[in-house]
């Protein structure tokens, strides 16, 4: 155990990137994830984070269509292709991949890749519509500690629940990595007049809530009829946008700078303050009659006069 004064700063530059992979398009969507990632890499990045499903595409058609453009991570493939990249520039990169399952059956993952091959997969738990018939969800949340710090992952659909993000942070996961697919369907609005699109709403609650880092990677263009909504963000520790919102249509590679120091710092809201902390347990929940005539709603058991 290390004493003394802990550093005040600790700055690890992200990559996101934002492009279109193409739906059954192999060749295409690993040199597409490979150049993005070497562009992070050159921009000094330690960590890249790049859309979900970046290997396969996402609007699948079929069972058979889901099967056949998976992948087992780090068996050759894009995955292979991006640790060599990885082992090339002493970096991470988190990757959306339709992942083969050995023992039968596909997951929505986001593989962690590192110099030395797969650190982890993460299996989406949360799983949106149409993906329920291609994939099974996942049951764990796996933190990784790397060079810089923890990390923990979520994919799409997951933002929308705070349980995943909070389990991440309580588990100590400084950044949380979210490659996305953000769609337009069944959302009555998909920008606001900033040009925000809600899931910039939820990586901004999911990080201030949290006290961490959110990194949301997101996709452009369109698959079969089904738009993709860009606007990818990083928001720090404080829950502010550092980088993006990226543009609703056009490529893009987001680049940060993030103290893990003010994780810490973030979590101590104020001095009697710990947004993990200061959690009550079970919130427990009482229904009160607003309805019927107060004569008539005296609790179970309440002494009442003749
Ligand atoms: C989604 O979860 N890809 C909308």
């Amino acid at each position: 155990m290390t004493s003394g004064p802990q550093p005040t700063t600790r700055l690890l530059r992200l990559a996101v990137a934002q492009y279109e992979p193409r739906i059954g398009d192999m060749r295409h969507n690993l040199d597409s994830a490979v150049r993005w990632t070497k562009a992070a890499a050159e921009a000094g990045a330690r960590l890249a984070i790049l859309p979900e499903l970046a290997t396969s595409g996402y609007a699948f058609e079929s069972v058979e269509e889901a099967e056949r453009l998976a992948e087992l991570p780090g068996d050759g493939g894009a995955t292979a292709a991006l640790a060599e990249v990885c082992a090339d520039a002493g970096m991470h990169v988190v990757v959306g991949v339709d992942e083969r399952d050995p023992r039968g059956g596909r997951h929505n993952s986001a593989a962690v890749l590192g110099p030395e091959g797969v650190v982890a997969v993460y299996r989406k738990l949360h799983l949106f519509h149409d993906e329920q018939s291609w994939f099974a969800p996942g049951d764990e949340l796996p933190v990784v500690d790397l060079p810089w710090g923890r990390l923990g992952m979520i994919v799409c659909f997951d933002i929308w629940f705070p349980e995943p993000a909070r389990a991440l942070a309580l588990a100590g996961a400084e950044v949380i990595a979210c490659p996305t697919n953000w769609v337009a369907s069944f959302k009555r609005t998909v920008y606001d007049e900033r040009g925000w699109c809600q899931g910039d709403y939820m990586a901004v609650a999911r990080a201030a809530e949290n006290g961490a880092v959110v990194a949301c990677a997101d996709r452009i263009g369109e698959e079969r009829g089904l738009r993709f909504l860009g606007a990818s963000i990083i928001v720090d520790a404080d829950g502010w946008p550092v980088a993006g919102p990226a543009a609703a249509d056009a490529e893009a590679l987001l680049v940060a700078d993030v103290d893990l120091a003010g994780v810490a710092r973030a979590r101590q809201r104020t001095p009697r303050n710990n947004l993990l902390g200061d959690r009550r347990g079970a919130y427990p929940v009482r229904t009160v009659d607003g309805v019927s005539a107060p004569a008539d709603r005296a609790p179970a058991g309440a002494s009442r006069q003749p």
